[in-house]
């Protein structure tokens, strides 16, 4: 599959390629994992060269120079601003001090667009996302604020990120009642070492019709390939910041290795495949560095994971969902002992919890 076969962002009409390009590492924030302008350059380049349209930024990357970085190579390509989807977030408090100056209320949002506009020299934004749950401010006044600057043409589509399951149901059924702008997409933490996200935003998600997002599709390149046991990672700005992987993490890393050896591909092709095998529409935004990780990254798009494959991986990183996951998937079997057959389950013998049975 290639970077230029587009799908639909979840039930609406923006068309965005099977892989998001993040840029929270373009550009060097006081100690942090990033790159130099000109990387972050070369690594946007090579995405849009090879298709990909749909960048994902944040007020908060590198202090705002992650979104004025993308601002000044678009300004500087006249034409080309429209041809892409510029995603960014709103949330982050980048006013110390001034307890308005972030959060989710509405004139803490107007500011922070408007600020995130100018960083990033345009008029609009494809996609606004809530980065994070502001529990101080109600739900409606960040959505009737959303909807407004949708209207009034700043922003064209919203999403949440890491936002509580049951908030984010409240939110998008209020705003489908009221006919506001509703979701179309949640930014979430998942990969093969994170996946508990399937116990409720994912099923969600799919009922919803709304496209999933992921984010840190490597664990913060723990799934790279590049992670040894007791071992420092090599090469890594990421690792002084969220240190390696853990014990638990690494039968997970073992046989994503395992399968990348069967296929003659990379650690970080498998664990990006995978999340594109997932059911639904999944759109993972890929991380880099340097222009060779993603280009590495992007090598998942000709990757074909086999049922067997899928399996293994599926067993291995199978997670602990919090109650009442486990308690719903054996109701069909409790459902037996009426003599019952529900949904054409007619197996008296209840497996376990695999993957098979976190049900979308
Ligand atoms: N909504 C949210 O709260 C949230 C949170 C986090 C991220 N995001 C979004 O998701 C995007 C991706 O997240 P992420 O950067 O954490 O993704 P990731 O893929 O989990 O981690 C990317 C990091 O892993 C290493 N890496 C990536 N590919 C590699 C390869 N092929 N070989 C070796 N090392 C490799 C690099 O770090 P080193 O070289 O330094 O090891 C790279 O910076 C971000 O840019 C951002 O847009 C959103």
């Amino acid at each position: 599959m290639p970077l230029d076969h587009y799908v639909t962002l979840g039930r609406s009409g923006l068309r965005v390629s099977p892989f998001a390009l993040g840029a929270m590492t373009f550009g060097e924030d006081p100690g942090g994992a990033g790159c130099d302008v000109a990387e972050s350059e070369r690594i946007l380049a090579t995405y849009l060269d090879r298709g990909g349209n749909f960048v994902d930024t944040a007020n908060l990357y590198t202090n705002g120079h992650s979104e004025k970085i993308l601002g000044d190579w678009f300004a500087a390509r006249p034409g080309r601003r429209d041809r892409v989807v510029l995603a960014s977030k709103f949330f982050a408090n980048l006013h110390p001090g001034d307890p308005n100056g972030g959060g989710a209320g509405r004139s803490s949002i107007v500011a922070q667009l408007h600020a995130t506009l100018r960083r990033m020299r345009t008029d609009y934004l494809d996609l606004y996302w809530l980065h994070n749950w502001d529990r101080h401010t109600p739900i409606e006044e960040t959505l009737r604020t959303l909807d407004d600057l949708v209207r009034a043409g700043k922003i064209r589509y919203i999403g949440f990120s890491n936002t509580p399951a049951w908030i984010t149901a409240q939110a998008q059924t209020t705003a489908l009642l009221r006919g506001w702008t509703p979701l179309v997409a949640l930014q979430v933490e998942y990969s093969l070492l994170a996946r508990t996200v399937e116990g409720e935003l994912a099923p969600f998600a799919r009922d919803q019709g709304l496209a999933l997002v992921p984010w840190s599709p490597l664990r913060n390149g723990f799934l790279s390939g590049k992670y040894r046991r007791g071992a420092a990672a090599a090469e890594s700005a990421r690792a002084a910041f969220v240190g390696g992987p853990g014990e638990d993490d690494f039968p997970v890393i073992d046989a994503v290795a395992a399968v990348a050896a069967d296929l003659g591909t990379t650690s970080a092709a498998v664990a990006l495949a995978w999340l594109l095998a997932r059911a639904g529409t999944v759109v993972p935004i890929v991380g880099a560095r340097r222009v060779e990780q993603l280009t590495g990254n992007l090598a998942a798009l000709d990757v074909v994971l086999t049922p067997e494959h899928l399996r293994t991986l599926g067993e291995v990183s199978a997670p602990a969902l919090n109650y009442p996951a486990a308690l719903n998937g054996s109701l069909r079997a409790m459902l037996q002992f009426a003599g019952a057959t529900v949904d054409g389950e007619t197996s008296t013998v209840y497996p376990p919890l695999v993957e098979s049975d976190v049900r979308y």
